[in-house]
């Protein structure tokens, strides 16, 4: 989609803000630390079209005022050696574009096929530049030909994770409502540190430790990095996720203590259809990567609106063959066998074990999605990361809840996202990204193997 950039501003704490330099946890250092894509529309409003404001200076208004409290998020961060990095709070701000398009929003039609146009209309990071060049947010504010808008915005992973990253969004958005802040959010990058409870367990029993599996017959991922890949958003109505829950929970089965969750059960889904499109042989070893909220797993627990990251990256295992033969509630039981191991102890352990490290470079995703270095979860891997308990829907900055939200572009394959549906109906969305040619297997195994 062919997108016209009228103006980019640096927009900064409009008070001084505390200025210095936070070390970064071993968490904002490792996985993807680059920016996360999210995206939002909204349909032009008569009130709008007669306002005597423009959008975009109520946006750098908002966020000027909201960085005071976000200080850390207007900062840069840089190499500091051992492949670590840390935050530099220096208000150097954060980018704001103003662009346009001659499209309509009716032209979008069904946003969820379209997410291969959103590239022009969410901020481009170039990260061929050194880091502390890169601002830590951009948002890029699109008016289409009817009316309607579009807010794209890229967030660094490696100073927040999505429950900070939205905290910031709703603050910037109430703001921008002519509203007061609600909470500021928790700032204390020493917060690991002074917790710091040293080798509780032993190592070897860190599976996510361990680098990701390969394909039968392989020694490396290069081959399967290579390949080209796409992303779809599939469905599940309320019907097909209750469908899949009582597969899972059959009552005879008394071994479990608690059913399982939307998110036990549809990744268990998910990783099952990958393994059968992507025709692993029986004995395959896969791994499901997934990010844990330890918010509330340590004790005591994290204080409310904590900033930063606070989630570890955990994997459940098995061979894909059990995956593909055995009832949906094998899998069920491998998640659920995974999230269970991390307690309080076992997150000190997983920190512990990174700042031993004296580089923690192999362990990130530093040039964007299509690095061939780095984590890689595609085949024979998946990575499942649930969004269903976030806040994502309703950011309102006075013109009304957006009509359309998505997570950007994705293109690495075995990213895979699980939302809640928009209209709070039970129903979930699946963005996905795989290899080319196993996308239509998927998709046919994704339905069909829906029980009835
Ligand atoms: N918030 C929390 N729990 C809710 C909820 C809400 N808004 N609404 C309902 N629940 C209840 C439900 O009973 C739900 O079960 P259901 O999905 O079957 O309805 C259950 O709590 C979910 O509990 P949760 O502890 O979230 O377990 P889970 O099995 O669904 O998910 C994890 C496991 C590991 C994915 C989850 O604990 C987690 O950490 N999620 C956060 C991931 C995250 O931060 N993602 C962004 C990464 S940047």
């Amino acid at each position: 989609m062919e997108v016209r950039i009228k103006c980019s501003y640096i927009v900064r704490p409009t008070n001084p803000t505390y200025k210095g330099v936070y070390q970064l946890s071993e968490w904002d250092q490792i996985g993807v630390i680059t920016h996360v894509p999210t995206i939002y529309f909204y349909k032009s409003s008569d009130e709008w079209v007669a306002s005597s404001k423009s959008m975009i200076d109520i946006l750098k208004e908002s966020l000027s005022r909201v960085l005071i409290y976000f200080y850390p998020l207007a900062g840069r961060i840089r190499w500091k050696g051992g492949g670590r990095l840390e935050l530099l709070c220096n208000g150097k701000g954060v980018k704001l574009i103003e662009a346009e398009s001659y499209k309509c929003l009716c032209d979008f039609d069904d946003f969820d096929s379209q997410t291969a146009v959103f590239e022009n209309l969410i901020p481009f990071v170039d990260y061929n530049k050194p880091i502390v060049e890169l601002p830590l947010v951009l948002g890029q504010l699109t008016k289409f030909r009817c009316g309607g808008v579009c807010l794209g915005v890229k967030i660094s992973h490696a100073v927040v994770d999505g429950q900070s990253a939205l905290h910031f969004m709703a603050e910037w958005a109430r703001l921008a409502r002519g509203e007061p802040l609600k909470m500021a959010p928790y700032i204390d990058p020493y917060i690991y540190q002074n917790q710091y409870l040293p080798k509780i367990l032993t190592r070897n029993i860190h599976i996510e430790f361990n680098p990701p599996q390969f394909l039968v017959g392989e020694e490396s991922n290069v081959k399967e990095r290579e390949k080209a890949t796409s992303v779809s958003i599939l469905h599940l109505t309320k019907v097909h996720v209750e469908s899949l829950k009582k597969a899972s929970n059959v009552k005879s089965e008394c071994h479990i203590r608690r059913p399982y969750t939307r998110y036990e059960v549809i990744s268990a889904h998910i990783w099952k259809c990958a393994c059968k499109a992507r025709k692993h042989v029986y004995e395959q070893p896969t791994y499901l990567d997934f990010s844990i909220d330890v918010r509330n797993r340590v004790h005591p627990p994290l204080p409310p609106k904590y900033l930063g990251n606070a989630i570890l990256d955990m994997v459940a295992s098995s061979k894909s063959g059990e995956i593909m033969t055995r009832p949906l509630r094998y899998t069920c039981a491998r998640i659920r066998e995974a999230i269970e191991k991390v307690n309080d102890e076992y997150i000190w352990s997983n920190i512990d074990f990174w700042k031993s490290l004296p580089d923690l470079s192999p362990f990130q995703d530093i040039h964007g999605l299509k690095s061939k270095e780095g984590p890689f979860y595609g085949n024979p891997n998946i990575g499942v990361i649930s969004w269903l308990t976030l806040p994502i829907y309703g950011l309102d900055f006075g013109w009304g809840k957006e009509i359309y939200m998505g997570p950007g572009t994705h293109d690495s394959d075995g990213d895979c996202l699980i939302l809640p549906g928009p209209m709070n109906d039970g129903s979930v969305k699946v963005a996905i990204c795989l290899q080319v040619g196993h996308m239509d297997e998927f998709k046919k195994y994704f339905y069909e193997d829906i029980p009835t």
